[in-house]
């Protein structure tokens, strides 16, 4: 079976929510890629989907330099929704005018349903709230197309064009706040494109693992697995897929999270039966940070010892013809973006295990086309605790950003255990999964606090938790009084070398999520 015969293709505008109508897509277990707007037009029909969807976009379409309508996708002669500045791409190349609005719509909407429309189908009611995020807005339509809905300020919210089976939306179906955005996008890519139901978590594993042995035959594969979820799944995938053929080297560089390297061995060693290398590198690690205070440094130090020890153990495997990474679409995705400078906002990120450059080994990524939420549903069916898949993202470098200045084991180990009590207590209040992120910070500077009679100067423990979509943004996690108060007590009494806890009440923007 193939499970990318039916898909679609998404052209991406710029808009903040490409990724995410990719990801609406995929729930409705269709396969979807996301391509440039200047795509190349042999790309394009190489791919060959089954409808086009044409993402939303900062620009305005009579700005001069605005990208243009790829019309190569005309060709194709395949069902094509715009969503807000693609709708009006549409509208303009078929000879219709867009034109800046004087009610510029940001946010809630009430949008009146009108004409018997194929895409609004399975919407029921005649009045929705939809998602708005526009300036421009359609001032004549262009011929054969009809309005299917409006709202008070904007006469085309939503048009189609039976014949040429064209549709477009003023607003974003893909945000969760719109009402039937869902059933829009499943009428759109079942309904009038016919895609088949194939792109389902049980198909992805079995896929995959075909793939992956048709691909590394009986070569070894090793894999840097880090704790980290991506190289977590990638390593139940490859051992469900080559079993013994997988091994995993994992460097407990001193810098994890509580009891951490016990943790991945008794999961992914004992529990899943994998094949993994422990190496205690803790000491190495920390003799390289001695004396080491800048953020910057310190990130390419860890970098340099991750990648020195992973090579020397890689040198005393015999056999290995492949080295496996955890890289995910989104990471495809940006990076191709800022390749070729298209991208708006790029997240970058100097991450621990970096692409060894000496070992001579060929590359396999098994999760290059998934979402992380795909990522996380194979993880949990591959037999993964879910409480690992589904765990806040943790920095490559570790607690190496988490100490400010230098690095010292007693820093990491009072920071570990505030940390483990923080999240311990964040689970326990059912707290942890509405938090994105949530950990403590070591500051090495000493603070008075009195115990008993006797003043005593011990160290400053600040407590972090954001709630965020994309961590581009985020704002401070408003934890209940008596909770940080618990949290708190529970920090100060049993660590000794503790005497102050702070709670970080900055935002993203202009403070990041780390401190460094
Ligand atoms: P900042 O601090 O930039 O963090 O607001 C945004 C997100 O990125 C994570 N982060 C990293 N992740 N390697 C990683 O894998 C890194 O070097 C790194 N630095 C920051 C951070 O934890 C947050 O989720």
């Amino acid at each position: 079976m193939d499970i990318k015969q039916s898909k679609i293709l998404i052209i991406d505008y710029g808009s903040q929510y490409t990724q995410l109508i990719a990801r609406r897509v995929r729930e409705l277990d269709v396969y979807c890629e996301i391509y440039a707007w200047d795509a190349s037009a042999k790309d394009i029909r190489a791919y060959n989907p089954s409808g086009v969807i044409l993402s939303g976009g900062p620009e305005s379409v009579h700005l001069p330099d605005a990208p243009p309508l790829n019309t190569d996708i005309l060709d194709l002669k395949v069902p094509i929704l715009g969503i807000c500045y693609g709708m009006q791409l549409l509208n303009v190349h078929f000879g219709g005018q867009v034109e800046a609005s004087d009610f510029k719509e940001f946010g809630y909407a009430a949008v009146e349903l009108m004409d018997a429309s194929q895409l609004m189908a399975q919407v029921s009611g005649h009045q929705i709230d939809v998602w708005m995020s526009h300036g421009d807005q359609i001032k004549t339509l262009a011929p054969g197309f009809k309005v299917v809905a409006k709202t008070n300020t904007t006469d085309v919210a939503a048009f189609e064009h039976p014949e040429k089976q064209l549709f477009g939306l003023q607003f974003h179906p893909e945000v969760e706040h719109t009402d039937g955005g869902r059933d829009m996008l499943s009428q759109f890519v079942h309904g009038i494109c016919g895609c088949e139901k194939l792109w389902k978590t049980d198909n992805i594993i079995a896929t995959h693992v075909d793939n992956i042995r048709a691909q590394v035959g009986q070569d070894h594969v090793l894999l840097g697995l880090s704790g980290g979820v991506d190289s977590s799944v990638v390593a139940a995938l490859l051992h469900e897929a080559i079993g013994e053929q997988l091994v995993c080297v994992f460097v407990d560089t001193g810098l994890l999270r509580f009891q951490e390297g016990d943790q991945v061995m008794k999961t992914m060693a004992d529990k899943m039966d994998i094949n993994v290398i422990r190496v205690n590198a803790q000491e190495q690690f920390f003799n390289a940070l001695a004396g080491v205070n800048d953020p910057e440094q310190k990130r390419k130090v860890i970098g340099e010892q991750f990648i020195r020890i992973f090579e020397r153990e890689a040198k005393q495997l015999n056999d290995i013809k492949w080295l496996a990474q955890g890289t995910i679409y989104p990471d495809v995705i940006e990076s191709a973006a800022s390749s070729t400078g298209k991208a708006h906002v790029i997240k970058s990120h100097h991450n621990v295990g970096g692409l060894p450059a000496d070992l001579a080994l060929d590359l396999i990524e098994p999760l290059r086309d998934l979402f992380k939420d795909e990522v996380r549903k194979l993880g949990v069916s591959l037999g993964l605790p879910p409480e690992m898949v589904y765990r806040h993202p943790f920095p490559g470098p570790g607690l190496g950003v988490r100490i400010l200045g230098e690095v010292k084991p007693q820093y990491a180990e009072i920071l570990a255990r505030a940390d483990h009590i923080f999240i311990e207590e964040l689970r326990r209040h059912d707290l942890y999964d509405k938090t994105s992120q949530a950990f403590a910070v070591f500051l090495p500077i000493k603070s008075v606090g009195v115990v008993g009679d006797q003043r005593r100067y011990e160290y400053v423990i600040a407590l972090r938790a954001v709630e965020t979509i994309d961590f581009m943004t985020a704002r401070w996690a408003h934890l209940p009084y008596d909770f940080i108060d618990l949290v708190s007590r529970r920090i100060i009494n049993e660590i000794d070398s503790v005497s102050r806890v702070v709670y970080d009440i900055s935002s993203k923007p202009p403070a990041t999520i780390e401190w460094e």
